[in-house]
């Protein structure tokens, strides 16, 4: 190639490789082989040439095109290998990371309760029962020790359905089912769902209690406070509980007594909260499922385990754990 040629041939080349990305490249083309570019001129002025040089010149002219569209060629080649690369590294996998999380269930905070519940009174030796959540008057009340017309009957706002049936107001009505179908002595549980027409902080229309029910032969109160006391020490996994027996009235104990506890944390840290209902079973409950109540003694308990889950985590409303509100429940899974 004569070194005219040649010249342009590495004009070509450095301005070529001097183009960061594809737009300067067309540019840096154009000044070549474009209509007004350097060797396109060298094509046009072939026109005037004698043939003999023609020939010559326009192998030579069309070497140098060769060239500079290789030249050309090669740096789009490599501008496209660097694109590539770069899209790579933004892109890369590695392969030894650790996978995402996926966002798991959890237990709802009232089902967790349950369950812990369920743990610890079967540790002590307690059976399980399960019984309905729409009951007859009969268990709900009359079985109880609560006959018609008894003013306890108005403390429970109950919600009435067809039939002369109704959504069970506590989980009561499970120690008659129970006492029915089973012999002495008795040791059981029964967790469940209860209703009453009521709505504040610490009521909520539908909400969970579980009764408790041990029944044998000089069972006395002091195994209740016993019995009790020992549970929520172990539900609050701390010896440092502030409880209180209050005497109260159920139709269905005698003596009975309402237990409270006291808020430890939270916005009603020092504030009493009643946790459960309890007493020694009535002898009339007894006579009613056919025991002799001078024979057979025993203690029953209601307790309201979202209750027992509030002063657990300290959450001042009840009416939280029934809203599902998931920033809410995110917090227990
Ligand atoms: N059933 C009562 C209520 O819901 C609570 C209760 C009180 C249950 C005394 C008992 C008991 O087993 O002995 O208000």
């Amino acid at each position: 190639m004569d070194s005219s040629f040649q010249a342009i041939l590495d004009s070509a080349e450095k301005a070529f490789s001097n183009a960061p990305d594809f737009a300067a490249l067309e540019n840096a083309k154009a000044a070549f082989l474009g209509k007004t570019g350097q060797v396109t001129d060298l094509l046009k002025g072939m026109a005037q040439l004698s043939p003999e040089d023609k020939k010559t010149q326009g192998q030579a002219v069309n070497l140098l095109k060769s060239a500079v569209e290789e030249a050309l060629n090669l740096r789009r080649e490599a501008l496209a290998d660097a694109a590539m690369q770069a899209k790579l590294s933004v892109q890369a996998i590695d392969i030894s990371k650790a996978g995402r999380k996926r966002g798991g269930g959890g237990l709802h905070p009232a089902m967790r309760t349950l369950e812990r519940i369920e743990t610890i009174f079967h540790s002590a030796g307690f059976d399980l029962a399960d019984g309905p959540e729409i009951e007859t008057d009969f268990y709900n009340f009359t079985a109880l020790n609560t006959p018609e017309n008894h003013p306890a009957r108005s403390m429970h706002d109950t919600f009435y359905v067809e039939g002369g049936h109704l959504l069970r107001t506590h989980t009561s009505p499970m120690q008659v089912r129970y006492m029915q179908t089973h012999a002495s002595p008795i040791r059981v549980i029964a967790p469940g769902r209860v209703y009453r027409v009521d709505s504040d902080a610490t009521h909520s229309p539908m909400f969970h209690q579980v009764e408790g029910l041990w029944i044998d032969e000089g069972i006395s109160f002091a195994d209740l406070k016993a019995v009790f006391i020992d549970f929520l020490k172990q539900f609050f996994e701390t010896d440092d509980l502030i409880i209180r027996f209050r005497p109260s009235f159920f139709p269905f104990t005698e003596p009975s007594a309402e237990i409270d506890m006291a808020f430890t944390t939270g916005p009603n840290k020092g504030k009493w909260l009643e946790i459960a209902g309890s007493g020694q079973v009535h002898p009339n409950v007894l006579r009613h499922v056919g025991l002799d109540p001078e024979k057979y003694t025993g203690f029953a308990f209601g307790v309201g385990p979202d209750r027992l889950t509030m002063l657990r985590y300290g959450i001042h409303d009840l009416r939280l754990f029934y809203e599902n509100d998931m920033r809410f429940l995110q917090q227990f899974s």
